[in-house]
């Protein structure tokens, strides 16, 4: 048995842009995704997929993960399913050599899924791991990383950053520029997170940004904007002693920072009432900055406060469903066992 977990992630600058070439930085926070793999005798994969919030759901099937039957999954469990664990299982199968290798799997997830927090990153990173490890084979991080944006690409027919994927295999901050992905020291950021328990559509609202960029030149300049915001906040961590806690005045120009970060993807057409009421929630309750963080359209906030007060403030939103603090977590996919 082999079991391996890897991080969620929020995005402190830049989604969106990074789609047109722009940098992002997003930051690996201590909310994991944990899968279990056995490899068995024949070619069946079993997979159980776990929640902590919700129903799981178990499914087996033989040999090639194209002939699984349609699964039928319970809402909310889409994006840790069946499409991202069956690219994992073929990136280990690739991996290893092993065409036929079969596996019982299990996932376990404690990031609320499709909500802006990379929850199919994290499953499909800790799924390769575990599952090419179960097989005697041992990549790098940065393997892994690669592994997992080819999965993630297939899944989503071509629609994905390598952000998610490479900020939950290596951990901490990173900077994503196109195909160039490096690790950038930061302090740990005291991040909040508030959800309002839905989920944006990443496809549609990737898709509407760039309708809105190719019709407006103002909106290309907008996505241009969050560009210069990613390249001004990297400069602020740059200058930042990561071993110190953050000082209060890169928290107050961090915060500024992605508050007119939000402010741009607002005007993009990609934020909604509710995390527009939570993030002047956080605001409101003295949080140094607060933004929506990955696709938008529902799911997560973030904003930057290391004091009780921006939860305690969310808790009492109608909009709320849950909120946590995340700090970064310098870790990215680990063996468990
Ligand atoms: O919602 P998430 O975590 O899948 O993030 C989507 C981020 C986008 O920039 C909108 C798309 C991408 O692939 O980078």
């Amino acid at each position: 048995m082999t079991v391996s977990s890897a991080p969620g992630k929020v995005y402190l600058f830049g989604e969106h842009a990074v789609v047109y070439g722009e940098p992002a930085v997003p930051c690996a926070i201590e909310r994991r995704a944990t899968v279990t793999v056995d490899a068995r005798e024949d070619d069946h994969i079993r997979v159980e997929a776990r929640d902590l919030s919700l129903d799981g759901f178990t499914v087996e099937y033989a040999g090639d993960t194209a002939e699984r039957p349609d699964v039928d999954v319970p809402e909310g469990l889409v994006d840790a399913a069946m499409g991202y664990i069956d690219a994992a299982v073929e990136q280990a199968r690739d991996a290893a050599d092993a065409p036929d290798a079969g596996f019982d799997i299990t996932v376990e997830s404690e990031i609320p899924l499709g909500a802006g927090l990379g929850s199919s990153a994290a499953v499909v990173v800790a799924g390769i791991d575990a599952a090419t490890r179960e097989l005697g084979v041992e990549l790098s991080p940065a393997d892994i990383a690669d592994r997992a944006y080819r999965a993630e690409y297939d899944v989503q027919d071509g629609q994905a950053s390598r952000a998610d994927t490479f900020c939950s295999a290596i951990g901490g901050a990173v900077r994503v520029e196109g195909d160039d992905c490096r690790r950038i020291e930061a302090p740990n950021l005291p991040f909040v997170v508030g959800f309002d328990g839905g989920a944006g559509d990443t496809g549609e609202l990737v898709a509407g940004v760039r309708t809105l960029r190719e019709e407006y030149d103002f909106a290309a300049d907008t996505v241009e904007s969050i560009g210069d915001i990613v390249r001004s906040g990297e400069a602020l961590l740059a200058d930042a002693d990561p071993d110190s806690e953050p000082t209060p005045e890169l928290l107050a120009e961090l915060g500024r920072l992605m508050d007119f970060d939000h402010g741009l993807l607002e005007a993009l057409g990609v934020s909604s009432r509710t995390l527009d009421n939570m993030v002047w929630a956080a605001r409101e309750a003295g949080a140094h900055g607060a933004k929506l963080t990955g696709a938008g359209g529902g799911g997560c906030i973030v904003a930057l406060d290391a004091t009780p007060e921006t939860r305690t403030a969310l808790r009492y939103t109608a909009e709320c469903r849950d909120t946590f603090r995340a700090e970064l977590d310098r870790e990215g996919v680990r063996a468990e066992s």
